[in-house]
């Protein structure tokens, strides 16, 4: 099944806002199967963002994930990455809709909230990365997935 990896970035946390933001997941239908607060390594963040490693933009945003704690996620679901990207809104401020994510609570591409898995490759490779297999649920509601 397809796994998609999102962070909460440090903004959500210092602005009381999280629980506003994992609702939009969960009222999507997505199935949450790990979850956690944490405070992110430097080397962590560069393994994840290593495919920007090099870019004018790399260094402020390792410091930004790196500068107060983040809600990590894992979500399954048939279709969650793009469905996901979709909830979160585009990378540039400029096409960012309202009652997307980005649209309704960041104003700055670098400040932009949340990262989501740009791929279901990427989605495998960011859970793996950030959970161990014993932090991660299996868990399934036969009654709920009929009307999801
Ligand atoms: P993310 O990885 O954080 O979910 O964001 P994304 O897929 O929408 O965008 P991506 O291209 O992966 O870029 C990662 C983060 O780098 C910053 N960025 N700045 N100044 C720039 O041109 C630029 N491009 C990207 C953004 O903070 C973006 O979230
Ligand atoms: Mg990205």
């Amino acid at each position: 099944m397809e796994r998609c990896f999102v962070m909460l970035k440090p903004g959500v946390v210092n602005r009381r806002i999280v629980g506003e933001v994992i609702s939009r997941f969960e009222r999507k239908g997505l199935k949450l199967i790990g979850l956690k607060m944490m405070n992110v390594s430097k080397d962590l963040a560069a393994e994840h963002y290593v495919e920007h490693n090099g870019k004018e933009f790399y260094q402020s945003l390792i410091d930004y994930i790196t500068s107060g704690p983040v809600i990590a996620m894992a979500w399954e679901s048939a279709g969650c990455v793009s469905a996901i990207r979709r909830l979160c809104g585009p990378t540039k401020v400029e096409e960012q809709m309202p009652g997307t994510i980005r649209g309704d609570f960041c104003i700055h591409m670098g400040m932009n909230v949340v990262h989501a898995s740009d791929s279901p490759e990427s989605g495998e490779r960011e859970v793996s990365l950030w959970f161990n297999k014993n932090e991660l649920c299996n868990w399934s509601d036969p009654t709920a997935d009929t009307w999801i």
